[in-house]
């Protein structure tokens, strides 16, 4: 009995602590917005639950299949046969483990300390990674000039990750495009300095841009739906913030938001 109570009271507290941070990451056009309604709250939940439900039900059924079928056939399949099935089977789990992974993901990455970086340091160290990975696959890049000496709070690791997580996606984004470009600029404003990365690549529909901060949430064949959740998670750790546009067929917007550092702060337009 005790066990039992016991037991409820940990999966309600599972539960809030689940609602806990759909707080931060739901938000009307999937911009940050912390007023979220309690139905948002809840839709969100329903979707990551349906996506998770949908992944673990769609793998078991065809393991079952395919080890139902190698069971009544194992006398009269020949090795390769025998062989081909096991391989199918191993597919589907290592399925099954992607998915796992991609949730252990969101709870590994994590921003340790905080400190006050050299905007100038991250800035010239993401520039050079981001035009090696962009010209290797043909793409245009339109880069910002280098910053003046001024210090942000943040956590380089986690900064870095949010950032490459944000450059995968463009990247995959203009794939399909003729000129393929992404620009990268910054901007001081107050006491924040705003990151845009713009693409000129397929864009978000409508109907998905209020989903793109759900964990699983994809519509990229293979991938995991983690790349959002995660930059997202790590700014609201560095009292940071993320905002994400896509104008109907005009690529995709992302501007990333941080803390200038006490005594730092600034009241200068855009750099271009
Ligand atoms: N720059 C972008 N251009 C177009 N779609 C994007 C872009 N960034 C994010 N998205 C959309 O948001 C979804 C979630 O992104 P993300 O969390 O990084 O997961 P994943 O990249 O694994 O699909 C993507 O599947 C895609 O539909
Ligand atoms: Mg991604």
């Amino acid at each position: 009995m005790k066990i039992a109570i016991r037991w409820h009271r940990f999966c309600y507290r599972s539960l809030l602590n689940l609602c806990a941070p759909l707080k931060k990451f739901t938000g009307r056009i999937a911009k940050l917005n912390q007023t979220s309604s309690n139905l948002e709250l809840v839709e969100n939940l329903e979707h990551i639950l349906s996506t998770i439900r949908h992944e673990v039900a769609n793998s078991i059924n065809s393991l079952k299949i395919t080890l139902d079928v190698l069971r009544e056939n194992f006398d009269l399949f020949d090795d390769a046969k025998k062989k081909d099935y096991l391989k199918r089977g191993t597919k589907l789990v290592a399925r099954q483990q992607e998915l796992v992974n991609a949730m252990k993901a969101y709870s590994r990455f994590n921003v340790k300390e905080k400190e006050d970086i050299q905007f100038f340091h991250f800035w010239k160290s993401f520039l050079a990674a981001a035009a090696t990975k962009l010209k290797d696959k043909n793409i245009k890049f339109v880069q910002e000039r280098e910053p003046e000496p001024f210090l942000i709070k943040a956590n380089n690791m986690a900064l870095n990750k949010v950032m490459m997580n944000l450059l995968d996606n463009a990247m995959q984004a203009v794939e399909a495009v003729k000129d393929p470009q992404i620009e990268l600029r910054f901007e001081l404003k107050n006491d924040f300095v705003s990151i845009m990365l713009k693409d000129n690549g397929c864009g978000i529909k409508k109907n998905d841009i209020s989903k793109a901060f759900i964990p699983l949430f994809t519509t990229k064949p293979g991938k995991m739906g983690m790349g959002l959740p995660i930059a997202r998670k790590l700014l609201v750790k560095m009292e940071g913030r993320i905002e994400i546009e896509s104008p109907l067929e005009d690529g995709t917007e992302v501007r990333v938001w941080l803390r200038i550092a006490d005594g730092h702060e600034k009241e200068v337009g855009y750099h271009t």
